[in-house]
């Protein structure tokens, strides 16, 4: 592996996020092997396909630079490698990776899963755009999928679940920039700036203006103007969006995880949401993924 900080994210919550997403590909590729469609794993926000993590090992209790230069760092699988890892394998999987950088580090997986390399499309461009057009020619009579949606921030946008929603035949994991991105773009005078407006707009459908929302006397003014108070608080937004998410899948988890950091500061809702309505289909799907995000195991 290369050495240079190409990216890392994250400690234990990403450890989290990966671990239910290597759980959940591990049911599905079993439940759904002896199945006739086709499966296809779709890594919209793939990254390098490892994650780098700095070795707390070295701890020399002096200054020592020539160690220091030397470092170690650890590689481990991000999450197209973990799902190239899975048993018994996809038959197809989509890599999309907007940062070129990452692209190129992404196209050796190819070298370092031979057997699959056949099986791997990798484009780099941005993942609403990809997911929009693949979405729209996707044969349902014939393919069934998992999508992983980890993006970084607000890059998600809701015209692409509404395309995913569409297809009846995918499943998707979907890291919700609730404390991230969101929350930070609601102030609590409700002044938000045109540019933010527009961001939470792509990805918040509805008129979440009103729910995070109220008018208010300030208590003793009573003949002052009402004022704009903001009572969206991080669990009121985590539920309008599931509840926006129900509206387009026919089943959502309802114990979707808060991953917060080291301090205790909620970053992301890991959401999942089941793309096939029939009752069997879904039933299971849920099963498992609600299964996965209420007992963790011991990545959790
Ligand atoms: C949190 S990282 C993904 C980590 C990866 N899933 C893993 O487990 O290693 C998010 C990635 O999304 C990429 N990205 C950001 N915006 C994007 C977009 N609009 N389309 C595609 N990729 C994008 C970033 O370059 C970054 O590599």
């Amino acid at each position: 592996m290369t050495g240079g900080k190409l990216q890392s994210f994250g400690g234990e919550w990403t450890e989290q996020k990966l671990g239910m997403l290597d759980e959940y590909l591990a049911a599905y590729a079993k439940v759904m092997m002896n199945q006739r469609f086709e499966r296809l794993y779709i890594d919209a926000f793939a990254g390098t396909g490892y994650r780098e993590v700095a070795s707390a090992e070295p701890d020399f209790g002096f200054f020592a630079p020539e160690l220091a230069e030397d470092e170690p760092q650890k590689f481990f699988d991000g999450s197209a490698s973990i799902a190239l890892r899975v048993q018994p394998a996809f038959h197809r999987y989509l890599f999309i990776e907007r940062s070129p950088k990452r692209f190129a580090e992404l196209l050796k997986l190819k070298g370092k899963f031979p057997d699959l390399a056949d099986r791997m499309e990798f484009i780099q461009q941005d993942a609403n755009c990809v997911l929009q057009n693949l979405c729209a020619g996707w044969n349902s009579k014939t393919m069934r999928g998992v999508l992983f949606l980890d993006p970084s921030g607000m890059q998600v946008e809701w015209a692409t679940l509404e395309a995913v929603a569409r297809t009846q035949a995918i499943d998707v994991w979907i890291l919700f920039p609730l404390g991230i991105g969101v929350n930070r773009l609601l102030p609590r005078n409700g002044r938000i700036p045109d540019g933010w407006r527009t961001r939470l707009d792509r990805v918040l459908p509805g008129n979440w203006y009103d729910a995070f929302y109220r008018q208010a006397r300030i208590e003793g003014l009573f003949e002052a103007e009402p004022q704009t108070v903001k009572t969206g608080s991080l669990n009121s937004i985590a539920e309008y969006y599931q509840e926006q998410l129900r509206t387009i899948f026919p089943a959502v988890a309802e114990n979707p995880r808060v991953l917060i950091n080291s301090r205790r500061v909620p970053l992301f809702l890991l959401c999942f949401a089941a793309g096939n309505p029939s009752p069997k289909a879904k039933g299971a799907a849920l099963r498992i993924a609600q299964h996965i995000l209420r007992e963790g195991r011991s990545w959790a």
